[in-house]
């Protein structure tokens, strides 16, 4: 049975079957297999950080929110993904990226032969901003130290930006989307490669992108790699 069909087709994927001889779906290993790393203490702390954001009341966001959303995965990986904020499936889950746009990530992954298990996810934003308005500049100041240590704890070998908003917040850039799309950049001190793409809650209006998105994720990978 084709189990991956329908993630690749609505990724906009259908010239090649999962798994076939296309130069670019060859190779795919788990990531998980090369990593040395010591997960155990920093498990640890990344709970601890989780605790602390559970509390957290250093922006009007907690007067709103349902449930914090820290992140999710293990850190046995990779590849981290950032979107923007919780929606309202998510704040009322607790997790990240579990509703629509959620759905469209787990394409995306399974189109670069990664699943939601292979990957740590996480938003710039730990709170849901209400109706989803943009975020403000005070609730990412108070809010980034967390992604900030977040990422000091997961060391993923590639973060993937999605959207402008996560992409101009982790480059400290004011570059639009599509002058940040299409090359390599590294993340702060670290120089942790990063590859800037579309967000998936885009990609539901606009799916014409959904091609340079799959390219964006190739590019993620050859970097990796
Ligand atoms: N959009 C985001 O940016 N993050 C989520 O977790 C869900 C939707």
């Amino acid at each position: 049975m084709d189990r991956y069909g329908p993630y690749l087709r609505e990724m906009g994927l259908v010239r090649w079957r999962f798994g076939s001889q296309h130069p670019d779906m060859a190779g795919l290993r788990s990531d998980r297999e090369t990593l040395f790393r010591d997960e155990g203490a920093n498990a640890g702390r990344l709970t601890a950080l989780a605790r602390e954001a559970d509390r957290c009341e250093r922006c009007e966001l907690h007067r709103t929110r349902t449930k914090v959303v820290f992140g999710s995965g293990s850190l046995a990986v990779s590849w981290l993904f950032v979107g923007e904020a919780p929606g309202a499936e998510e704040d009322k889950q607790g997790l990240p990226f579990v509703g629509r746009a959620g759905a469209l990530l787990r394409s995306m992954l399974i189109s670069i032969g990664l699943s939601r298990e292979d990957v740590y996810i996480a938003n710039v934003l730990k709170c849901r901003p209400p109706s989803n308005r943009d975020p403000l500049g005070q609730e990412v100041r108070e809010c980034s130290p967390f992604l900030h240590r977040q990422i000091d704890l997961v060391q993923p070998e590639i973060i993937v930006a999605m959207g402008r908003f996560a992409a101009q917040v982790l480059l400290d850039s004011n570059e639009s989307l599509g002058q940040l799309r299409g090359r390599p950049h590294n993340f702060g001190e670290t120089l942790i490669p990063l590859v800037v793409t579309y967000h998936p809650a885009y990609l539901l209006r606009s799916p014409t992108a959904k091609s340079n998105t799959w390219e964006d994720l190739l590019l993620a990978r050859s970097v990796l790699a």
